[in-house]
């Protein structure tokens, strides 16, 4: 029995009919970027976030996006943006290449996301931004980031920028993930939760200028063509993605209770296993989080044997992620070393995400776990 990490041939094939007449659609009217079919789906993903003001922006991806709204708050050099250690590449680079300087916060152990209580020491008076990622779709603690802020009297020098790549869906307290930052960014790559047909992606905003400005940003810089502004970048969503976006968006919530369903199957087969301390289930609701399960991450002893085992028993899994942004080595200029920031250390070498995807059955769930049993207890 193969088990795949991601299938996503199911869920095409659920949505086929729909999926082809808006390809047809977009082909039939020839306009391919921009236009209609993306102002639609901007203003569908509007009445998805239920918040107002509210403001989308489509652009070409989730990493063009950070970079959107770096520069739609003027962030250069000189200025410091705080920046989890453990996060897919983008959430940092977007810092780099405007010329500003991330500031490493570690991560909280259990959650893998930015660890808040860090937060205010590291606040200073070039502090212009804080970038907290849901990462693998449980949030952040936004909240008591704002708080940390509000408390401090930072909040108007220091923007909350959501990375949502991999959360939209996901729910505090019922409010939806990318309605809290004062922009929050959205990847559409295939494997995201609301996957396109290629690269795309979002910035949303909650002060409409603000939205108006990445807007322009993403067509060059200028707002009347040829007239520019700001210089800005070539960054716009295809029509055609928009237009497959449009179809999946509305089946978002029900994949989501999927992966939550298969998460805690998963729960109730781990506890029957007694593996003890070997294999460490990610965080769940507690708290007031809806989890949307981007990735199932497990924190597990001997690792690399582990997924070694279970790539030869035909199951998928990856590694988010390998090495903890600090020690990249196009980082090494900012003085991190091993050991400077352990949590994440400790996540890059203990993490294997395993299959979660919506359309998964309950037998390739309990196949999996045999599996790792089995490792562990080596039989
Ligand atoms: C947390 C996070 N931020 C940003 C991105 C960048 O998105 P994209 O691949 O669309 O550029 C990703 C995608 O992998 C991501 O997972």
């Amino acid at each position: 029995m193969n088990i795949p990490l991601l299938d996503l041939k199911g869920i095409f094939k659920a949505q086929e009919a729909e999926l082809r007449a808006a390809m047809d659609r977009v082909l039939e009217s020839q306009y391919f970027i921009n236009g209609p079919e993306v102002a639609a789906f901007e203003r569908q993903m509007e009445a998805f976030l239920e918040h107002e003001p509210i403001s989308a922006v489509g652009c070409s991806n989730g990493s063009i996006a950070l970079l959107l709204a770096m520069m739609a708050l003027d962030i250069g050099p000189g200025d410091e943006v705080l920046v989890p250690t453990y996060s897919f590449f983008a959430t940092v680079s977007c810092v780099t290449l405007v010329g500003a300087t991330p500031v490493w916060v570690d991560i909280d152990p259990h959650t893998c996301n930015i660890d808040h209580t860090q937060i205010q020491d590291k606040l200073t008076d070039r502090t212009r931004a804080i970038i907290p990622v849901h990462l693998f779709g449980r949030m952040a603690d936004v909240a008591a980031i704002e708080q940390i802020l509000n408390d401090t009297g930072r909040r108007q020098q220091v923007a909350i920028i959501e990375d949502c790549a991999q959360s939209l869906s996901s729910r505090y307290k019922g409010r939806r993930a990318c309605t809290f930052g004062d922009l929050s960014t959205l990847s559409f790559f295939p494997s995201k939760n609301l996957g396109a047909y290629g690269d795309g992606g979002m910035v949303i905003a909650r002060d409409p200028d603000l939205a108006h400005k990445v807007r322009v940003l993403a067509r060059h810089g200028a707002e009347v063509k040829y007239h520019h502004q700001f210089v800005g970048l070539n960054s716009r969503l295809d029509a055609l993605q928009a237009a497959i976006l449009g179809v999946k968006l509305p089946m978002l919530d029900d994949w989501s209770q999927q992966r939550r369903d298969n998460a805690q199957r998963y729960r109730q087969l781990f506890a029957q296993t007694g593996l003890g301390g070997a294999v460490r289930l990610p965080a769940d609701d507690e708290g007031g989080y809806l989890h949307v399960y981007n990735q199932f991450n497990l924190l597990v002893e001997r690792r690399d044997a582990l997924r070694q085992y279970l790539k030869d028993a035909g199951v998928g899994t990856a590694i988010y992620y390998p090495m903890p942004l600090h020690l990249q080595p196009c980082f090494a200029h900012l003085g991190a070393k091993e050991g400077d920031y352990p949590v994440s250390e400790a996540a890059a070498n203990t993490s294997l995400a395993i299959p979660v995807f919506p359309g998964l059955t309950a037998a390739q769930q309990e196949r999996v776990v045999s599996l790792i049993v089995d490792f562990y207890k080596g039989q």
